[in-house]
């Protein structure tokens, strides 16, 4: 059987997120970013899973107060609207400290975890380990054949205009080792994927 993908400390925080997250397919994009980052963690054992999952969970709920009409021109190849990235920022520390302060564990660390919702996008570094896993796993479903297939539908890529643009905005931005390979595994598997016709029709001989 599937472990479930959500731990149940975290069940309450999501559907309080819920409403915040049914622009531009967040909410799909929130919960594999919450498997990603659980697998990230798994290899960081210094990694803080109270600080690192609320994070995730959270971190977008601020696009839901951005015109929806200018979503696409905040993100993507050549963004003319990036204020609007550091607006989601700000929003999202709002709504996600209410969300955190009624739904939340009485001990959890909220600074903590709001720090990290502030700055998840426009800040490229990390300010603590708990911070770039959220970041990698951010950053790295764009590059899963989940965050590919939601994104070419936003902009109408090719899967190779795609993969050229993660390799060219996403994985130099990877912060830890385990990110990073993760990534690459995703792209290098995607464009394998894109070759293997040339290789399983017949035509090659070594
Ligand atoms: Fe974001
Ligand atoms: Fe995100």
């Amino acid at each position: 059987m599937t472990d479930a993908l959500l731990r149940p400390q975290d069940i309450p925080l999501w559907q309080a997120a819920r409403p915040y997250l049914d622009v531009r397919n967040n909410d799909e994009h929130t919960l594999v970013a919450y498997g990603l980052a659980k697998s990230l963690m798994a290899l960081t054992p210094e990694a803080e899973a109270d600080i690192v999952l609320p994070a995730i969970l959270l971190h977008d709920v601020g696009w839901k107060k951005i015109d929806p009409d200018l979503l696409l021109l905040a993100i993507g190849k050549n963004p003319t609207r990036k204020d609007l990235v550091r607006d989601h920022e700000v929003y999202g520390v709002q709504i996600a400290r209410d969300i955190l302060t009624a739904h939340g564990a009485r001990d959890m660390d909220i600074p903590a975890i709001l720090a990290i919702i502030d700055g998840h996008d426009t800040v490229k570094d990390a300010h603590s380990i708990n911070d770039a896993i959220v970041k990698d796993a951010d950053k790295g479903w764009r590059a899963t054949a989940h965050g590919m297939r939601i994104i070419r539908s936003w902009y109408d890529w090719t899967v190779s205009e795609y993969i050229d643009a993660i390799e060219k905005v996403s994985l130099p931005f990877m912060l830890t080792d385990a990110g990073r390979a993760m990534a690459q595994g995703f792209v290098a598997s995607i464009k394998a994927e894109q070759q293997l016709d040339t290789y399983m029709t017949g035509g090659l001989h070594a």
